[in-house]
């Protein structure tokens, strides 16, 4: 099964609410961009805004945490109405984030930047509800997207099949029609996009088009043998 996250960082910040019901139909989960100024050069959403959107909306809220202290937001969060929080491995304590997370009844997710080596998250793929693979530098939206992270999601897709683990394999930055069918091809089963979907006229429909893509892509998908 393959799931579609719009990320509402591309989204008009100044209708929030609308923009989440102009992709829900098309959408399996609303990813939220959460950004300390810290860990990355930018500032975006925290949890009031997330206690607002809940009131509109009963989709998924798939929240990652580009913070250096993810720990101290996780229950504020989680009691604003978030589904799951992916904490970065680049900031450490990883084990007791997972726990944290989980024990607040989160989807605990743990994310990878581009440059991180696999070896990182390999620890703690039995803990993690998800892992989140990114394919651009995080801070942004509208990056393009870089392919040098296939290999990296392909051996944490063979890794998480051998051990037989169900975790989801999420994948971020500069997904649209073009890089998605390579992404599921190497095992990622959750597409976020930001730019792809927002920035069309239609975001409904930039969805259903991402989904087609990837859908395709999937084993035994109409084009899963094509390159
Ligand atoms: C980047 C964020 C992404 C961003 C993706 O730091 O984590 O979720 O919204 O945006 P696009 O799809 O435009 O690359
Ligand atoms: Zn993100």
């Amino acid at each position: 099964m393959l799931r579609i996250a719009p990320s509402l960082l591309s989204a008009d910040f100044g209708s929030l609410a609308e923009a989440v019901g102009e992709v829900a139909p098309e959408a399996d989960w609303l990813h939220v961009d959460v950004m300390d100024g810290h860990f990355v050069p930018n500032l975006t959403i925290g949890p009031p805004v997330v206690q607002s959107l809940r009131r509109h909306s009963g989709l998924f809220f798939d929240c990652h945490l580009m913070m250096t202290n993810p720990g101290d937001f996780l229950e504020p969060f989680r009691r604003a109405g978030a589904d799951g929080c992916t904490v970065h491995v680049e900031v450490g304590d990883t084990a007791a984030l997972l726990a944290q997370a989980k024990a607040l009844g989160l989807r605990a997710g743990l994310a990878i930047n581009p440059e991180t080596p696999y070896e990182a998250i390999d620890p703690f793929l039995d803990d993690a509800d998800l892992i989140l693979c990114m394919t651009v530098h995080p801070g942004f939206g509208g990056q393009r997207f870089m392919a040098e992270v296939l290999p990296k999601i392909a051996r944490t897709r063979a890794e998480l099949d051998r051990r037989g683990l169900g975790a989801e394999l999420e994948v971020d930055g500069g997904i649209d029609v073009d890089s998605a069918g390579a992404v599921v091809r190497a095992g990622a089963r959750v597409l976020v996009a930001g730019s792809a979907i927002f920035a069309d006229d239609r975001p409904w429909e930039a969805a259903r088009r991402l989904r087609e893509v990837g859908e395709k892509a999937l084993p035994g998908g109409r084009g899963s043998e094509a390159k």
